[in-house]
């Protein structure tokens, strides 16, 4: 059919197939970058958003047949002066992190306070209701939005934060491209002769393939080629820590998920291959799956991966005599918790790149958030040496832990290493669903003893986790989970048992906060009920157990420095009081996230800052951005060093050195990469000092490899110490409630170490509350017979902004001498905490004590308006 519309004041004339949505024509068809595909086609997420005459529409929702005759307006057809005012007021509020959600929202607030110059903020919350941010918690949005009103009032001017000090508010790197959508995320790279694949994946979650019948897919015109196992040319098996994921999976073999890959179908539109996949014929002989983890590891129960028992891991604690002294406590609460399958919801879905180099190497564009690994596992998939794969990290919209494991890199790599053609590989939103690893249900057993004044005397667990069809880092997150099992509490006699297991469930791996959400919850609610029969409020019976310097966590380490866990119950304590003494139902809780993975990896800090022949300096490191801000918090350090405007530096992630850290992973990545940076800065910091200038060090390389090597494996020792993890941040949140039981209100007092930039330190904790409230009330992938029974976002359960409660965000700093300037990991403890100071403050609202997540049977999850599980 043809459309004819007019496009940012131009006329345009397009022939679209009947099925073709609005968005696919701009995007596809006419090379607007501002409208992200996030969900197409639910019409969930804002991402696609264009004013359609006049008005805001969700362009992925809408028939391109629609536009016919319309007016539509992006963020490039904006105004000059419009545009740049935008990108200040986003950039000045730092109301933006990953950026992938920004450029719709951005429209939306043009269009808002076009009709309402001086909007409100409960106005401005609905106005962003069809938006999903996963970043931000909204707060900083709100902000940016009322600015922008204020300034095109004539009232306010907004200025982006340009001092690059440490401890100054820097505005993102790059930031104003990323608010009005010029900067192009993995999906939009596009190249000439550009093939597109597209996967075809498993209807079942465990059967036998007895034939894949690719004949009618090879036939659909457009269709280059279809791969499948027999076309790997090296190992088929990758995986983080086992090999015992197949990027393809054979026939003869079992599929595990339905997740797994069977096909790949290679075509010259995205359209035509996946017409293709479609109708691609998989013969199944279908087998019953294992659903839980306890099944899992039940004598008889059928091996889920053949590359591993169903059993992954099992880690033990263990201190004193947990059970005599629970026999001999004056209280003592025991309990089963429960926490349920999360659903990362990273706006931007997994896409990846690869074409050929004249050299005869492969360039491979990935998102991942450790893309020397991608290096790694796409090398071994091709039977190449790494040299020959020059990997370049595109800087993706959000990851969360969920893109850590491979996705779809080793795919588009295969299509371009048959073809010598461009690939790509883009995943929609329920393909991303059913192909990434989540966060773990734990099943918690707790006793939990405390003496007649209040103090914890002993903790007993017993936990077992799902982590579905592949180990990916499991074996890790249950081991942090038993690490964590006494919180940030002091106590004297531990017993602990985290038992990861295989099942036919969508894989589970790394989500921020890695096992210990799901602690915090059993260890704060136990606490709770402790403190009732001891006679103490919420606030004091922490206190009283609170870890300071010289305690020891779980894991055996005695802490020797940067505790500031005390300091921020004191930070917290004045909301606490008054919120009781004004009758409100208040919860509260604490928590400890490790920074640095620790427990006896080896872990780098790689940097390289190259003096560019525009006297720029580029900073090449190992670790991803992914919105946490670590390019900014890097040109901090370097501007800090050496005393260079911020504006001389900029950051990359790619082959041209071999800075491969391992995965952006264990909010590590400020305090290794932050310190390699500032080992290479002090040395351009030198040569400057000599009487050096830019211009004279042209070429030069100043290069600083941080190996940080002294932790410990759990249940080891060396010489006599323990030291499982590099540093810990702490953190107490208090939930304040309202009369009718909602969530008003979120207080969070949080120990950075050192606030590097403390407008991306209250970013990552906003963000992370918005994920631990939608954790404690609304959020759930829940899965049938091993398949999600969802894949909206709104069914998943993500808070939209008029959910969100008032935050405040208190930042306490406690140096921490092993950090660059003092700072710790802050990107995963925003959320430990909160779901437990929610389930404290229902209780004190209702006298229930919730003991499973989500908790929908609550009046503040009713009163939230999403997540409401559909029925298949
Ligand atoms: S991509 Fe259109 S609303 Fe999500
Ligand atoms: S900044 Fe909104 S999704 Fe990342």
């Amino acid at each position: 059919m043809n459309v004819r519309f007019r496009l940012n004041g131009e006329p345009r004339s397009l022939e679209l197939r009947d099925d073709e949505s609005a968005l696919e024509a701009l995007r596809v068809h006419c090379g607007i970058l501002s409208t992200k595909d996030g969900c197409q086609p639910q019409g969930q997420c804002g991402c696609c958003l264009a004013l359609v005459n006049g008005v805001p529409k969700v362009t992925c929702a809408m028939p391109a047949a629609k536009l016919a005759d319309k007016d539509v307006v992006t963020l490039e057809g904006v105004a000059d002066d419009e545009r740049d005012l935008l990108a200040r007021s986003f950039t000045a509020a730092v109301g933006h992190q990953c950026g992938f959600c920004i450029p719709g929202i951005a429209l939306r607030a043009k269009a808002l306070t076009d009709r309402n110059p001086s909007p409100s903020r409960p106005e401005i919350r609905k106005a962003l209701h069809g938006h999903l941010c996963r970043c931000t918690g909204y707060t900083k949005i709100v902000e940016a939005i009322e600015l922008l009103a204020a300034a095109r009032r004539g009232e306010a001017d907004p200025r982006p934060g340009s001092d690059g000090r440490v401890g100054a508010r820097l505005a993102r790197t790059d930031g104003a491209r990323d608010v009005l959508g010029d900067r192009a995320y993995t999906d939009d790279l596009d190249f000439p002769d550009l093939l597109h694949g597209a996967l075809v994946l498993s209807e079942h979650a465990r059967a036998r393939v007895n034939a894949i019948d690719t004949t009618a897919a090879a036939g659909v015109p457009g269709v280059v080629r279809v791969f499948t196992a027999d076309d790997v040319p090296g190992d088929r098996w990758y995986g983080l820590i086992l090999s015992d994921w197949p990027g393809l999976v054979a026939v003869g073999e079992e599929v595990r998920c339905v997740g797994d890959v069977l096909a790949v179908v290679a075509a010259e539109s995205e359209a035509a291959a996946r017409e293709a996949a479609a109708r691609v014929r998989v013969d199944y002989e279908p087998l019953a799956p294992v659903l839980t983890p306890e099944d899992a590891v039940s004598d008889g129960a059928p091996q889920v991966n053949p590359r591993h028992a169903n059993l992954l891991s099992e880690t033990h604690y263990v201190k004193g005599d947990a059970n005599a002294a629970l026999e001999s406590s004056a209280h003592v609460v025991t309990g089963t918790w429960r926490t349920q399958r999360i659903e990362h919801l990273y706006l931007e879905p997994e896409t990846a790149v690869a074409r050929p180099r004249d050299d005869g190497t492969l360039h491979l564009y990935s998102q991942g958030q450790g893309v020397f690994d991608d290096r790694r596992q796409v090398a071994s998939f091709l039977g190449i040496p790494e040299e020959q794969v020059f990997v370049e990290l595109v800087p993706n919209g959000g990851a969360f832990g969920g893109k850590e494991d491979m996705a779809v890199q080793a795919h588009a790599a295969l299509i371009s290493h048959h073809t010598g053609r461009p690939a790509k590989v883009s995943l929609n939103r329920e393909e991303s669903i059913r192909i990434h690893p989540k966060r773990h249900p734990i099943t918690m057993d707790y006793a939990m003893g405390c003496d007649a004044d209040g103090r914890i005397t002993a903790v007993r667990a017993s936990m077992i986790g799902d982590t579905g069809a592949y180990a990916s880092v499991g074996m890790k997150v249950l081991e942090r989970a038993a690490g964590h099992a006494c919180g940030p509490y002091r106590v004297p006699n531990v017993d602990v048992t985290a038992v990861a297991a295989y099942t036919n469930n969508p894989p589970c791996g790394a989500m921020r906060g890695f096992g210990v959400n799901q602690t915090s919850f059993a260890v704060e609610g136990c606490l709770d009920l402790l403190a009732e029969k001891a006679g103490l409020d919420g606030w004091e019976i922490r206190w009283l157990n609170a870890l300071e310097v010289g305690d020891t966590v779980t894991t055996g380490q005695t802490l020797e420095k940067s505790v500031g866990l005390k300091a921020t119950l004191q930070a917290v304590k004045p909301h606490w009081e008054k919120a009781r003494a004004e009758g409100r139902a208040v919860g509260v809780a604490c928590g400890l996230k490790n920074s640095g993975i620790g427990n006896g990896v080896s872990e780098w800090g790689k940097a390289r800052l190259v003096v560019e022949d525009d006297d720029t300096v580029t900073i090449y490191n190992g670790y991803t951005e992914m919105g946490q801000g670590l390019y900014t918090v890097l040109v901090q350090f370097a501007t800090e060093v050496t005393g260079l405007p911020a504006s001389t530096f900029r950051c990359r992630v790619d082959a041209t050195f071999a800075l491969g850290c391992g995965q952006t992973t264990g909010s590590r990545a400020t305090l290794f990469g932050g310190r390699a940076v500032v080992s290479a800065a002090e040395k351009l910091k030198a040569e400057l000092d000599a009487g050096r200038s830019l211009a004279d060090l042209r070429g030069a390389v100043f290069a600083a490899d941080v190996v940080v090597d002294d932790t410990t494996a759990p249940g080891e020792t060396r010489d006599g110490r323990i030291k499982t993890h590099t540093s810990y941040g702490f953190a107490t949140q208090v939930c304040v409630l309202d009369g009718d039981g909602r969530v008003e209100r979120m207080i969070a007092a949080h120990d950075v170490g050192r606030a590097v930039n403390a407008a991306l330190c209250e970013g990552q904790i906003e963000g992370s509350l918005h994920m631990g409230l939608g954790y404690a009330l609304s959020e759930e992938l829940h899965c049938e017979n091993g398949m999600p029974v969802t894949f909206k976002l709104r069914d998943l359960g993500a808070l939209r902004a008029a959910d969100m409660p008032e935050l405040e965000v208190i930042l306490v700093e406690e140096p921490e001498p092993e950090g660059p300037f003092g700072a710790k990991g802050v990107g995963e403890i925003g959320l430990v905490p909160t779901a437990g100071a929610v389930a404290g403050a229902l209780a004190a609202f209702d006298g229930k004590r919730r003991r499973e997540l989500p908790m929908r049977d609550s009046p503040a999850a009713r009163a939230v308006s999403v997540g409401r599980r559909p029925r298949r």
